[in-house]
């Protein structure tokens, strides 16, 4: 029997229409799942929606609508992006749907069969954005959601509790023993420490609203609406409830997870310890991909810089979408999408290295070998050193691709593509057409062209479009045979004497005009917003700048906050007793030791706040876009620590 393999998105909330974030956990998932297709693996590729919980509850209120209806909606905006987008899904999960019910309350009663399930009560500061509680100790200063930065709220309730808090040690088993549950490893770090602080019992049901799946035998509880979503991955197998659970579950699960950082906890210790609970195998990896800013800020609303696929879509076409989003940043890393950056990827890499490419070969294969792929002749040093970069090519990209490092595969195809551009330059077809070498010329035509095949093929999971498009060019039919990965297992696989015929260019230039505009189009709505932010902030007098308490600060001692990347803590003399804890978000511009004896600009009297569970007593003045590219102000001279500034 074939080996087989079983992909999943996160089920996506219907409160908020699709933008990039979605897209890229979802195009993500397509190319693991068309390349597993190609390798001849049985595959399933699961995706679907959130729609239970507090979050739907309030937003269709807020728009007068009913859950349901809002619901159904927004599910349709996902599914029109998803087939603009290419997505191969093989099932389309919704919470609501009764196959997803029954499995939710079916997983609850094994739990609770267990003993794992009791009746507590449940006091906690609740973030509905998140839908989770927050303790003392990680929620912000002011009762704020570290995520969000909104206001909790204190809620008590009735609840039952999941006793997840029994299954610590063999979580930390589990992930000891399997190298690839979590990945990338820096997550499965976060993990083992976070377990490793010890688990509590979880809340699991609410009783303060009923928009989800009653609790089975007490109808006035609801499951906790994480409980009912990371079941999809089962309910969309058709779990029957029983050890062997079914046809497709016994097929495919245990499931490979892909999942943006901000849902790791939820997937990487409430999943996993409940399906222990329930006697289930655990999933065979969760992979939590990093964040998109764009152009160098968070994604929000109120900035209007939501990147909206669709229009992505619109000005760059599909496939180049799908492989920006998957070139452009390693998978677990975050990253930041410009408009710049896919422009010039597109020039460069699509419409330069590759378009170019098949534009000529096709070109040369018509004019110099009757539109046809030619018999090869004996191969030269020149011709196996292609065919050996070809099957280096095929066999690292497919290594990185089971390796989840997208990018990488990229490159190894793209190493692939310069090397036919190069070996068409050093083979020279034209002079050898010229000198009229005919079977020279038609090893070196068939070799252009098979290389492309391969390109194609390796290409399929990420362009589709385009791959089916190079193969027609070649004359390859479109059949799946030819998109199998087993047709490049060999060279010379391209059908001698199939009929080549050029098309329109894969991928038109963006030459500078239409970049500017697209870029001025895209960027507008934000400059415009930030703008209007400008504006509303008002003059100040002189007065409201006194209120301001500017000093001159001296650095005495500078040390690196542990588990952040660009925080540092400062202690600061300011002419005081003691100096100042000072936390400033200058860690990737500057070293420690590179702060110490610097004499700053510091403000002395803004109110406390905690970053990273830091206190911070003031604020370091510095300029530039962030990041690594941030200045400190500073002051020349040996003025004294404390002098105030005006
Ligand atoms: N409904 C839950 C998931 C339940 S899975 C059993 C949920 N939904 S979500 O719609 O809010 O988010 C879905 C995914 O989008 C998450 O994986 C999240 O990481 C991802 N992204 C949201 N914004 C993102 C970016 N800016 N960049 C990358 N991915 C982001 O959470």
């Amino acid at each position: 029997m074939s080996e087989s393999f079983y992909v999943t998105t996160p089920i996506y909330y219907v409160n908020d229409v699709p933008h990039i974030g979605h897209a890229y956990t979802t195009i993500a998932a397509d190319v693991l799942a068309r390349y597993h297709r190609s390798q001849g693996h049985r595959t399933r590729f699961l995706t679907g929606t959130d729609e239970h919980g507090q979050k739907i509850f309030k937003a269709s209120k807020a728009q007068g609508l009913k859950p349901i209806e809002l619901a159904n909606q927004v599910v349709e905006r996902f599914r029109v992006l998803w087939d603009r987008l290419g997505i191969s899904f093989d099932d389309f999960i919704r919470t609501t749907q009764d196959r997803h019910a029954q499995v939710v309350q079916n997983i609850w009663k094994r739990v609770e069969g267990n003993g794992d399930i009791y009746l507590g009560s449940y006091e906690g500061w609740y973030c509905t954005g998140c839908e989770e509680y927050y303790t003392e100790s990680t929620m912000d200063e002011g009762n704020l959601c570290p995520i969000h930065k909104t206001p909790l709220e204190r809620l008590k309730e009735k609840s039952y509790f999941f006793r997840m808090s029994k299954y610590a040690n063999a979580l930390l088993e589990h992930i000891e023993r399997h190298p690839e549950f979590i990945q990338p490893e820096i997550r499965k770090n976060e993990i083992v420490s976070f377990v490793k602080d010890g688990l509590r019992d979880l809340s699991v049901s609410r009783t303060s609203f009923d928009w989800g799946i009653k609790v089975p035998g007490d109808p006035e509880h609801v499951i906790y609406v994480w409980i009912d979503a990371l079941t999809n991955y089962i309910s969309g197998l058709g779990w029957n409830g029983t050890d062997r659970g079914g046809e497709l579950f016994e097929q495919f699960w245990p499931a490979v997870h892909l999942i943006g950082k901000d849902i790791l906890r939820f997937h990487a210790v409430y999943w996993p310890t409940l399906l222990m609970s329930a006697g289930l195998p655990l999933p065979k990896t969760v992979y939590a991909h990093g964040w998109w800013t764009v152009e160098g800020e968070k994604m929000s609303k109120s900035l209007r810089n939501v990147v909206e696929p669709h229009a992505l879509v619109d000005a760059y076409g599909k496939d180049p979408v799908r492989y920006f989003l998957l070139r452009e940043v390693p998978f677990g890393l975050d990253g930041d999408f410009s408009h710049h950056a896919i422009i010039g990827r597109i020039n460069a890499e699509l419409a330069n290295d590759l378009g170019n490419l098949l534009r000529r070969s096709v070109t040369m294969a018509e004019k110099y070998t009757d539109s046809m792929a030619p018999k090869p002749g004996e191969q030269n040093e020149l011709d196996k050193g292609l065919m050996n970069t070809a099957v280096a090519s095929a066999r690292d990209s497919a290594r990185h691709l089971d390796n989840y490092a997208f990018h990488k595969a990229l490159v190894s195809i793209w190493e692939l593509v310069r090397a036919v551009n190069r070996y068409i330059d050093e083979a020279a077809p034209w002079t050898l057409y010229k000198k009229g070498e005919r079977e020279r010329l038609g090893t070196v035509i068939f070799h252009i062209l098979e290389a492309i095949r391969w390109v194609a093929v390796m290409i399929g999971p990420f362009m589709p479009d385009t791959a089916r498009t190079i193969c027609e060019q070649l004359g390859i039919s479109d059949d799946d045979e030819h998109m199998m990965r087993k047709s490049i297992e060999q060279w010379a696989g391209l059908a001698v004497g199939s009929r080549v015929k050029k098309g329109p260019a894969l991928f038109p230039r963006i030459e500078p005009d239409r970049a500017k505009v697209l870029i001025f189009q895209f960027t507008e709505p934000l400059a415009e917003s930030k703008q209007e932010h400008a504006v509303e902030d008002k003059m100040i007098n002189i007065d409201d700048l006194k209120k301001v308490d500017l000093r001159l600060g001296l650095v005495k001692e500078a040390e690196r906050i542990p588990k952040s990347k660009k925080l540092l803590k400062l202690m600061i003399d300011l002419g005081e007793e003691e100096p100042r804890q000072v936390v400033a978000g200058i860690g990737l511009a500057y070293t420690p030791e590179q702060l110490v004896g610097k004499r700053l600009l510091v403000v002395a009297n803004l109110e406390p706040v905690k970053l990273m569970g830091v206190e911070s007593k003031g604020m370091v003045m510095a300029a530039g876009p962030g990041g690594e590219n941030v200045v400190v102000a500073q002051f020349d001279g040996e003025l004294p620590a404390g002098e105030s500034v005006h």
